[in-house]
């Protein structure tokens, strides 16, 4: 029999009819990640992997799929979760999803953004407690982002971009980090100017973070950069938790030295960081930022149309090694 097709855990209807589509045998695991004795029993043999940002796919892994295995399809734009050289080393081919979670994710950024600056989690949570409220001229005042508020974006990729023009839209002003296109002290055509980290963090009312997780950016918003930050200012990362320090944040928030921040993300998910659950002015979603149901199924779909090409012998669409 050919060799199969494993998906660790359930995709949407849409995607799942799309791996039984390719007319091989199908693995699949449930809606939960899979105990990691299981993840391995189960890949043995496998063809293709469609998995997500919960599989670490590592040496460990690649050794017990065995030498079928062509390719490794990561339901996900970020792939911190995978050991691309230890792929590469034995010929498998990665792949993710970029290009088709950009508005998902930039419109929960923005989301977070707004509640964190207006208030909206605590309005919720201070409504339940108290039946009977009267509204107050100085009740749950936050940051205008429309009266001139500046966003700094870190990371202006397809998802930064995408954030700076909603961001346009609520009349904020938009600073950037620099990118090969776009060199420190130049404006683009949008008005969006580019600056070095710490000039950014100075200059903005909210910052928003949206670079891929590696290990130059591990950490890279510590509690000098924290420090960096107006009093007032916003943080919000829909990117991933090793990003940014969270005990650094706490602190800052803990001290007032951070007006609030919004996280959608957290170093060593699932676990979520004490610290950050006893934080002031914290808003947390869990790791939702690409969950439309739209955007899911083109995730899936092109995650399964990846796999599909490398097992046909094709260059897949969006290929990371
Ligand atoms: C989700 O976290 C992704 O990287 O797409
Ligand atoms: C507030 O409720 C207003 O009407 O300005």
């Amino acid at each position: 029999a050919e060799a199969p097709v494993y998906v660790p855990r359930t995709l949407t209807d849409a995607a799942m009819r799309a791996v039984h589509a390719l007319g091989r045998p199908v693995v699949t695991g449930g809606e939960d990640p899979p105990e990691r004795a299981a993840l391995l029993r189960d890949a043995a043999g496998a063809a293709a992997v469609v998995c997500t940002v919960t599989e670490r796919i590592d040496a460990e892994f690649l050794q017990a799929a065995g030498p079928a295995l062509r390719v490794v399809s990561n339901t996900a734009v970020g792939y911190d979760n995978i050991d691309v050289p230890a792929a590469t080393e034995r010929g498998v081919r990665v792949c993710n999803t970029p290009g088709v979670l950009d508005g998902a994710t930039a419109d929960l950024a923005m989301a977070l953004l707004l509640a964190a600056a207006r208030r909206v989690t605590e309005g919720d949570r201070f409504l339940r407690g108290r039946p009977e409220w009267v509204w107050g001229p100085q009740m749950l005042l936050g940051l205008d982002l429309s009266a001139g508020a500046t966003l700094g974006i870190v990371g202006y990729g397809r998802i930064g971009q995408a954030v700076a023009r909603r961001a346009r839209a609520f009349d904020m002003t938009v600073v950037a980090t620099p990118t090969r296109d776009h060199p420190e002290g130049s404006t683009d055509a949008d008005g969006t100017a580019f600056l070095p980290l710490d000039r950014l963090l100075e200059r903005s009312d909210a910052v928003s973070v949206h670079v891929p997780l590696t290990d130059r950016t591990r950490g890279l918003i510590d509690a000098d950069a924290l420090a960096r930050m107006p009093a007032h200012a916003v943080l919000v990362n829909t990117a991933r938790g090793g990003i940014v320090d969270e005990h650094a944040l706490a602190e800052a928030l803990h001290a007032g030295r951070l007006g609030a921040a919004a996280l959608d993300v957290f170093d060593g998910e699932p676990a979520v960081n004490p610290e950050l659950l006893g934080a002031p002015r914290l808003v947390m979603t869990p790791h939702i930022g690409s969950a439309g149901r739209h955007t899911r199924d083109r995730m899936g779909l092109l995650a399964v149309a990846n796999a599909a090409a490398v097992l046909r012998g094709e260059e897949p669409r969006a290929p990371v090694n």
